[in-house]
């Protein structure tokens, strides 16, 4: 099951909206006989691309899954289907598929053929692994990730507004990776005005869909001579704003290519913006700040995961603390994160957690 969780990783950044999937046939003399990744564009599932490799050999053998094969009509037929006429005496999947059309039933399905199925192995570490499909699913609204790089004293600007650069060229690689694992990077109009940011992926790594640059802009603050629209039809930008917005700069906006989306609140309802990036297939947001997008994001309890860059450097006086709003009253209040793990780049310091 590592091996198929190993191999479903290969996806990443290949796979939104569908989930990462990894397949290891074991014949009956214990040998691993094929193996498997999903891929969007490649459509073939794991299952199946494993199945073609071990051919006759899968008879009477082990299917590692990382996640429950599907029993219904979808881009490809069903994987149980598959499963059961390659004649698999077992599969063992690491944890059921929360899209209603699977939901146990790909289990019951390979079952009802006499397929002996044991699910559950590795299943905390397969979750996460797709961790903001399974979130998508559950809640309709995109996993939110929030990114962001502070100073050693907990600030993201100096007090003139300048954050360029808080944390070194490693930390700046790391952060690049971690925008390929998304399918929207957003930031609030303090942002995108101070710090006329690109906010592209410049990973270099394969990626299936471009990442959807959102912006928060309730006073439609962003003009056509920003990088941001300079470049949106290169790469979509989509612009959060009020219904009331200007309609000759909504026009001149929408004349570079950026995409103007009109919300009640004017993007004040975070939750209803997350809806509506649900709506436009987004199944994952990194959040980049600023400190008032941050603090608003974790008010509304809407943040799944936390990534803070801390840099050996201190800017002190007025800087730019890294979350606006009001703040905890006591240190019982804060909020806390867990499974947290520390990863250093270069001299920066990486924290990420789950709240
Ligand atoms: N070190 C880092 O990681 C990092 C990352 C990003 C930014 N920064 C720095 O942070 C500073 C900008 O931070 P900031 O707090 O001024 O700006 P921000 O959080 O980027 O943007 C806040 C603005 O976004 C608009 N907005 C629309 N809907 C919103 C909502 N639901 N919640 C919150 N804001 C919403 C509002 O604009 P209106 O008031 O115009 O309506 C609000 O003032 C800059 O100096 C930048 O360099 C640092």
């Amino acid at each position: 099951m590592a091996r198929a969780l190993e191999l479903a990783a290969r996806g990443c950044g290949q796979v939104s909206p569908s989930p990462l999937v990894g397949c290891v046939i074991v014949g009956r003399g214990g040998e691993v006989v094929g193996e498997g990744f999903y891929l969007y564009e490649r459509v073939k599932h794991a299952e199946v691309l494993a199945l073609e490799q071990a051919g006759e050999r899968a008879r009477g053998g082990t299917a590692y899954v990382s996640l429950e094969p599907h029993s219904h009509e979808g881009r490809t037929p069903p994987c149980s289907d598959a499963l059961i006429r390659a004649r698999v005496a077992r599969v063992v999947a690491a944890i059921e598929d929360p899209n209603p059309l699977v939901n146990g039933r790909g289990f019951e399905h390979l079952r009802g053929a006499g397929v002996e199925v044991l699910k559950g192995v590795l299943a905390c570490e397969a979750a996460r692994l797709n961790e903001k499909y399974i979130h998508a699913l559950r809640t309709g609204r995109p996993f939110v990730h929030l990114k962001l790089a502070a100073s050693l004293d907990g600030r993201i600007a100096t007090r003139t507004g300048d954050a360029r650069w808080i944390t070194g060229e490693e930390a700046r690689v790391r952060v690049h990776q971690l925008r390929r694992e998304y399918d929207a990077i957003l930031v609030g109009a303090g942002t995108a005005t101070k710090d006329d940011p690109l906010l592209t992926d410049r990973s270099g790594l394969a990626r299936r869909r471009p990442l959807v640059r959102v912006l928060l802009d309730e006073r439609l603050s962003l003009t056509p001579a920003s990088k941001l629209a300079r470049t949106a039809r290169e790469a979509p930008v989509m612009v959060i704003t009020a219904a009331t917005a200007d309609p000759t700069r909504v026009a001149a906006l929408e004349e570079c290519g950026v995409q103007i989306v009109a919300e009640a609140s004017g993007g004040r309802n975070l939750r209803a913006v997350l809806e509506s990036l649900a709506r436009h297939s987004i199944q994952s947001v990194l959040v980049e700040g600023g400190a008032n997008a941050a603090g608003a994001f974790l008010r509304a309890e809407l943040v799944n995961k936390v990534s803070f860059f801390v840099a050996p450097l201190i800017l002190g006086g007025d800087a730019v603390g890294a979350v606006g709003g009001v703040g905890a009253l006591t240190i019982e209040e804060a909020v806390k994160l867990r499974d947290v793990e520390i990863e250093r780049h270069g001299h920066d310091v990486e924290i990420t957690g789950y709240i």
